[in-house]
């Protein structure tokens, strides 16, 4: 394990049990309130997205706001965010996706990508996939181009990463 992983790693609580019985949450708010694990962590995300050439960083409600707005100033970027559905007031382009019960709904303002875009997807955690995958659905049917998916943790055993496979067309899914 890298410096860097260690450093991370170190800074994500454990907390059994939550929200439910049986589930181990991954809580990053003790990095977040560690300056050097939180600029490592921006930094890190910062770097993958100007190597992918990207031209946006997109952050996914509501962890990925924390993490994706520091990442686009560093990466010198504009940052976009894709929120939960009825919480953005201009024209937007809406994307639904399964959960274990149920279904739910993301959005972007529309006018926010263009063909000219090349967009890198910033997000805390990568579980099943389904969020990830529903904003690259959005991003493409913006018109714009997928840089690529950076995340601070993947789940492995949740099977996210070959969820999103296809929908990545060739573009890095990069996990810290
Ligand atoms: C969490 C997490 C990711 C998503 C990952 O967000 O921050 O966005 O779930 O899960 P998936 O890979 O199975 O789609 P959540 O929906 O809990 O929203 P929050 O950040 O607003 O709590």
């Amino acid at each position: 394990m890298t410096g860097i992983e260690e450093l991370l790693l170190s800074r994500i609580r454990d907390v059994a049990d939550y929200p439910e019985p049986g589930v181990m949450f991954k809580d990053i708010t003790p990095l977040l309130a560690d300056p050097a694990a939180f600029t490592a962590l921006t930094d890190a995300l910062a770097e993958i997205s100007v190597r992918s050439g990207a031209t946006k960083i997109v952050g996914l409600e509501a962890r990925g706001f924390i993490l994706g707005a520091p990442v686009a100033v560093r990466a010198g970027l504009g940052f976009i965010p894709v929120r939960k559905a009825g919480k953005l007031p201009g024209a937007t382009l809406g994307q639904t996706y399964d959960l274990e019960y149920g279904s739910a709904e993301i959005e972007v303002h529309a006018e926010d990508l263009s063909a000219d875009d090349r967009v890198m997807v910033v997000d805390d955690v990568l579980a099943t996939g389904g969020t990830a995958e529903a904003s690259l659905q959005l991003i493409r049917r913006a018109g714009a181009r997928v840089a690529g998916v950076a995340v601070l943790m993947e789940l492995g055993f949740l099977g996210g990463r070959a969820r999103l496979e296809p929908s990545l067309d060739g573009a890095p899914l990069e996990a810290l």
